[in-house]
């Protein structure tokens, strides 16, 4: 019989078993999965469990600190925290492709999450240690969907070997949750006392807001997007609407309208909000948000973000659109 009790018992002595008086690492994201994950992998090593957290500049509003604080203050967690934004944005400069813009942050994460992974497991090798763990909070959904076409977030392939490891060093995955589906996660996460805000958080993309600035990315665009982010948000949650819809977002779109504001022109940038409903993210319908939210969300996005003069709606499901714009 699956209950939350059982399963998080026999993970964490398996694990405990597993990884002895060994370390692991663990690539947070701030959301369910990677939090689940590391709880679950330091109740059985505690802190020989080194979380690792990337600021890849296509974060959330705030989202950087925000992490660090629920991660070491809320979760207990050990994290090494990496503010690699502006060398996420020099790799961005210019491109427009969606697929590269996800190549870059993929490779780009790699690389410092690398160096990170290196630096902790040389300073334990002084410790006469082989076997170096890393833990992902892979779902089941993930692995027999492995092919999917933007495959997991912050997820380095398993094939995938931490470059610059010391030679006589194995890297071995950890994989807690791979047997388990996205509420039966929830549920352990509950039971382990993880607060709601991070269990009940909607999916978002690893390349981040990278993939919903149009055009190319740049400081400039993110700021305008993390700004407008935060009052889609902020006013979803306040609607009572945040755990009804799957995802809810806007959209930065390199497109210039003119606009009035008091008794000035305005020529700036337009920002499509979108809300689906969905059980699994194949497939989505766009979400009846309420006009009054939609226009509380409008109103504020144009009046408080400077940059923004104009917002849209987006209404198609998917398919034939994707949730995402790239
Ligand atoms: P689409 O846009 O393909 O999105 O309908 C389906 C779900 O996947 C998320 N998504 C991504 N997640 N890396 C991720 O980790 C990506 O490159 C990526 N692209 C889309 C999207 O937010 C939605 O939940």
């Amino acid at each position: 019989d699956w209950t939350p009790e059982h399963f998080i018992q026999s993970t964490v002595e398996k694990i405990r078993a597993q990884v002895g008086d060994g370390h692991a690492i663990c690539g947070l994201s701030g959301g369910v999965d990677s939090s689940v994950a590391a709880v679950l992998v330091a109740r059985a090593i505690g802190d020989r469990l080194t979380c690792i957290f990337v600021n890849n500049g296509v974060l959330r509003k705030d989202e950087f600190a925000k992490v660090q604080r629920n991660m070491r203050e809320g979760l207990g967690l050990n994290v090494v925290a990496i503010d690699a934004g502006e060398r996420f944005l020099t790799k961005l400069a210019g491109v427009t492709d969606p697929e590269k813009k996800r190549k870059i942050i993929g490779n780009e994460f790699i690389a410092v999450f690398d160096d990170e992974a290196t630096k902790i497991f040389e300073a334990e090798k002084s410790a006469g240690e082989e076997v170096a763990w890393l833990v992902q909070g892979t779902l089941y959904p993930d692995v027999i969907e492995s092919s999917s076409v933007h495959g997991p977030s912050h997820t380095i392939k398993s094939h995938h070997n931490v470059g610059g490891l010391p030679e006589n060093m194995k890297l071995k995955l950890i994989e807690p949750l791979r047997d388990l589906f996205k509420d039966e996660v929830r549920r352990i996460g509950r039971d382990l006392g993880m607060p709601e805000e991070i269990l009940e958080r909607q999916p978002f993309p690893g390349p981040g807001l990278a993939v919903r600035i149009l055009g190319e990315v740049t400081a400039d665009r993110v700021a305008l997007l993390q700004e407008a982010d935060e009052i889609v948000v902020t006013e979803i949650k306040a609607a009572g609407l945040y755990r009804k819809v799957w995802q809810s977002f806007a959209v930065l779109l390199p497109v210039k309208s003119v606009g009035v504001m008091g008794d000035q022109r305005t020529y700036a940038y337009t920002c499509a909000i979108r809300a689906v409903e969905s059980e699994d993210g194949m497939t989505a319908d766009w979400a009846p948000l309420p006009y009054e939210v939609l226009r509380t969300i409008s109103s504020r996005i144009v009046s408080e973000v400077r940059g923004i003069n104009r917002v849209v709606y987006d209404i198609t499901s998917k398919p034939p659109g994707t949730i995402e714009w790239e």
